[in-house]
């Protein structure tokens, strides 16, 4: 797990993978490589920077391979997405050190997600794991449809913990919790992180992955951070969604939890100033506003 030194949370940002993953057009290699240049360069301790996923299912980050050669050294550090082994041959092949598997708690988005079965994916993941750590690689995972699912509505938390858990098991540093389609709230937040307590993972080796369809965000991350957790994903401008999970938007806006923190006093290291005039200026990339409230109100 990347440990950045002298904060009190931990800001995983996703805005370059999950938020440009989402976008309908295609955004120029060179500008997600300024992109995440700039993100780094106002403190987000850590970004994950694309996918290394099927071209064909995820078009937007086909350019991978490009991206993490324009990033150089600056980008070996970074975690990517990687489904399965061709995923982490390529990822092998760039030298890079940082990967994240991402498996479903439900049948459906499996099937949808990763063309597999929920217990095929396991099939999948688990050699790819079992390479990544032999060859010295940090491995997160994330689990999705934590809190809901678009075909299948609620999903039981037992269910939940039982796939988030084997997942960890395989070999993970850290877990990343899911709601995918943005439907969780405080309430269920905290009935989930207990549960995970229970069957053995602490809110140390937890992450919270909230979308903001329902605008449940930030007090899910309110919720998550006074239970325990302290490692926050978040996307800058509040870009993001799943091209596979019907009704996802945008993930919480990174500078939305950075501006909560610092009225609570707890320092991220990011530089707020600097992350807006960052989402202002891949605003005027994508050509349309970010749907951030503190990036509207401080633009
Ligand atoms: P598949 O079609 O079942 O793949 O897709 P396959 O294993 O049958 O292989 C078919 C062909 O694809 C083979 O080539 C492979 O080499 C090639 P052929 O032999 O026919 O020439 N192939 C690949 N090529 C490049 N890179 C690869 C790769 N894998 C296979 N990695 C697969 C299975 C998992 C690949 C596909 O379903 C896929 O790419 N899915 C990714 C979908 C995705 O990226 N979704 C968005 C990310 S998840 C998310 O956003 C949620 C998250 O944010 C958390 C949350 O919000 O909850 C993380
Ligand atoms: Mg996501």
């Amino acid at each position: 797990m990347v440990e950045p030194v002298g904060t009190d949370v931990t800001i995983y940002e996703v805005g370059p993978r999950d938020g440009l993953q989402n976008e309908k057009g295609l955004v120029p290699v060179e500008a997600k490589a300024e992109f995440i240049s700039r993100l780094l360069g106002a403190g987000l301790p850590i970004v994950e920077a694309t996918s290394f996923v099927h071209p064909t299912w995820v078009p937007q980050l086909a350019d991978a391979a490009e991206l993490m050669n324009l990033l150089g050294e600056d980008g070996r550090h970074l975690p990517v997405l990687v489904p399965n082994e061709r995923g982490l041959d390529r990822a092998l092949e760039l030298g890079l050190e940082h990967i994240a598997i991402f498996g479903s708690a439900t049948e459906t988005f499996a099937q949808r997600n990763l063309n597999r079965s929920l217990d095929e994916q396991f099939a999948m993941f688990e050699p790819t794991v079992v390479r990544a750590r032999e060859a010295g690689m940090d491995v997160r995972a994330y689990v999705s449809m934590c809190w809901g699912d678009p075909w299948e509505s609620a999903v039981p938390v037992d269910q939940v913990v039982s796939v988030g858990k084997r997942l960890y098991d395989l070999g993970a540093s850290q877990l990343s919790l899911g709601d995918t389609i943005g439907v969780g709230t405080a309430g269920a937040v905290g009935t989930l992180l207990d549960a995970f307590n229970e069957a053995g993972l602490a809110d140390d080796v937890l992450a919270v992955h909230f979308h903001d369809t329902y605008g449940q965000a930030l007090a899910n991350a309110y919720a998550a951070y006074q239970h325990g957790v302290r490692t926050f994903d978040a996307s800058a401008g509040g870009l993001g969604g799943c091209p596979y999970a019907e009704s996802a938007t945008g993930n919480l806006a990174t500078e939305d939890l950075v501006w909560m923190f610092r009225g609570l006093g707890v320092e991220t290291g990011v530089d707020l100033g600097q992350l807006v005039e960052t989402s202002l200026w891949m605003a005027e990339v994508l050509g349309k506003p970010s749907v951030s409230r503190v990036v509207q109100a401080l633009g």
